[in-house]
């Protein structure tokens, strides 16, 4: 079965974990808007300089430059198959563009799938993760460790914290995540698609459940 999903959930509530799981399982694209603004940071583009502007002070990167982006990504042949979105949409505008162009593509969503976690395990998430400065690849300091303490497993890179998980910059994102993205949650309900799934269990549970919760055959 195809899926075309996206992925709701606060800062640290393991999206991007479960979405690159779930890519793996299915077959379907991965395609992360914070990944995507990483990379350009990292690039140093003007996309990078104009998405770090506002990522830094914890704040959403204007609706227009993020759809755009998303546009351009899923209509490439590679989203044919299947797509998880993790980060997008997430303001009102983003998710009834995305409507839009998933019509125009002829490939509706099967499912949006809500990451229920508290918010205690939410800051105790965000304030042990790492990343790869290299290659962008997460780990977590008590819950997934690498092998060797600040060198990632993939490919030798050294591990950092990421300049938005401090903690003030934490404390902005989750205020936006309310104020903008939660009211999603309720345009997704209303057209029959939310599937809320909790999430604070062993990543590999997390994961059955929402292959479960999305339909894929023997989850
Ligand atoms: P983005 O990168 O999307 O950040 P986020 O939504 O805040 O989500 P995170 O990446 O912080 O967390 P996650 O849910 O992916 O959790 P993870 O799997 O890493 O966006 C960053 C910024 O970019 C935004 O603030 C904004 O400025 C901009 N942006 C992005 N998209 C945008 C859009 N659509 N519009 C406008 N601006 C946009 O897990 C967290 C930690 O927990 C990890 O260390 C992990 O190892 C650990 N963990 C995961 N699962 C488990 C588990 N089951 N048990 C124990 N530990 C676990």
């Amino acid at each position: 079965m195809t899926v075309r999903v996206v992925l709701l959930g606060p800062p640290g509530a393991g999206k991007g974990t479960q979405a690159e799981r779930l890519a793996r399982a299915t077959g379907a694209l991965h395609v992360a808007t914070g990944d995507m603004f990483r990379q350009a940071v990292r690039e140093a583009t003007p996309l990078g300089r104009l998405a770090k502007s506002f990522m830094d002070r914890g704040e959403l990167v204007p609706d227009d430059v993020t759809v755009g982006l998303v546009r351009e990504r899923l209509s490439q042949e590679d989203a044919a198959g299947g797509f998880i979105l993790d980060g997008f949409p997430r303001t009102r505008p983003q998710a009834e563009a995305l409507d839009r162009l998933l019509s125009e593509l002829g490939r509706p969503l099967t499912a949006v799938l809500e990451l229920a976690v508290p918010d205690d395990e939410v800051v105790r998430r965000l304030s042990g993760r790492r990343v790869c400065e290299a290659c962008g690849r997460n780990y977590h300091v008590e819950f997934d460790p690498p092998a060797r303490p600040g060198v990632c497993d993939a490919c030798g890179g050294r591990l950092v914290q990421r300049d938005d998980d401090r903690e003030e910059t934490v404390r902005r994102r989750l205020e936006v995540y309310r104020r903008d993205t939660l009211p999603l949650r309720d345009f997704y309900a209303r057209r029959g698609l939310l599937r809320s799934v909790p999430a604070s269990g062993r990543p590999e549970d997390v994961t059955r459940a929402l292959l479960s919760a999305a339909g894929v055959e023997g989850a």
